[in-house]
């Protein structure tokens, strides 16, 4: 028998969560392997991939999360499942997500773009020649080490909560 081809609106938005979720935290899992690429091969475009991870938590993380939050609302409202686990677990995962981004990540990763230009600036590189090493300023290190404790934290958040939701934990 051939399935028909019409979904329902809640079918509709509840895709729009899920997509959204991709989008937005999809940068969150790819960065580390990129930043870390970088850094092992030409430490010049580190400040460049910094700003690069400001842009994505300002332009796609943080509205990502938005949206995830709204789709989320109108499913638990329209399905009436705010009394269950899985969807209170989702409130306190976007506060938590959002606030990780929002206060700190975004903030550090500027921060750390500035640092690395002048860390790179007092370094210096034989003329002509490429850069493959820098020596980072303990500032750089210590913002560098909250930094990859909050985007593997949003990690874990991200993973536990698709999780919850996949399985509506305690409904
Ligand atoms: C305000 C916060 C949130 C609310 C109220 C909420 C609510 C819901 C509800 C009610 C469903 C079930 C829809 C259905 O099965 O018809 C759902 C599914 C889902 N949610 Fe959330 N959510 C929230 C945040 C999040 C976050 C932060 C993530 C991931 C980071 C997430 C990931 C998912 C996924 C992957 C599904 C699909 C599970 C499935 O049905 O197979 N949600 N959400």
């Amino acid at each position: 028998m051939l399935a028909t081809a019409s979904i329902t609106f809640v079918e509709f938005v509840l895709a729009i969560h899920i997509l959204a979720v991709v989008i937005g935290f999809g940068g969150v899992f790819a960065f580390p392997l990129v930043f870390g690429a970088a850094a092992r091969t030409d430490p010049a475009v580190i400040p460049m991939l910094l700003r690069v991870r400001q842009q994505l938590g300002r332009y796609l993380i943080n509205p990502g999360l938005l949206v995830v939050v709204l789709a989320g609302v109108y499913l638990a409202s329209k399905e009436h499942q705010w009394g269950n686990f899985y969807v209170g677990w989702g409130v306190l995962a976007a506060l938590v997500l959002g606030a990780l981004e929002g206060s700190l990540i975004i903030r550090t990763a500027g921060r750390l773009a500035d640092q690395a230009e002048r860390d790179l600036a007092a370094t210096a590189v034989p003329s002509g020649g490429q850069r493959t090493s820098a020596t980072w300023s303990s500032e750089y290190t210590a913002a560098m080490r909250r930094l990859t404790f909050a985007g593997n934290a949003m990690a874990a958040i991200v993973v536990l909560t698709v999780f919850f939701m996949a399985t509506h934990l305690g409904a």
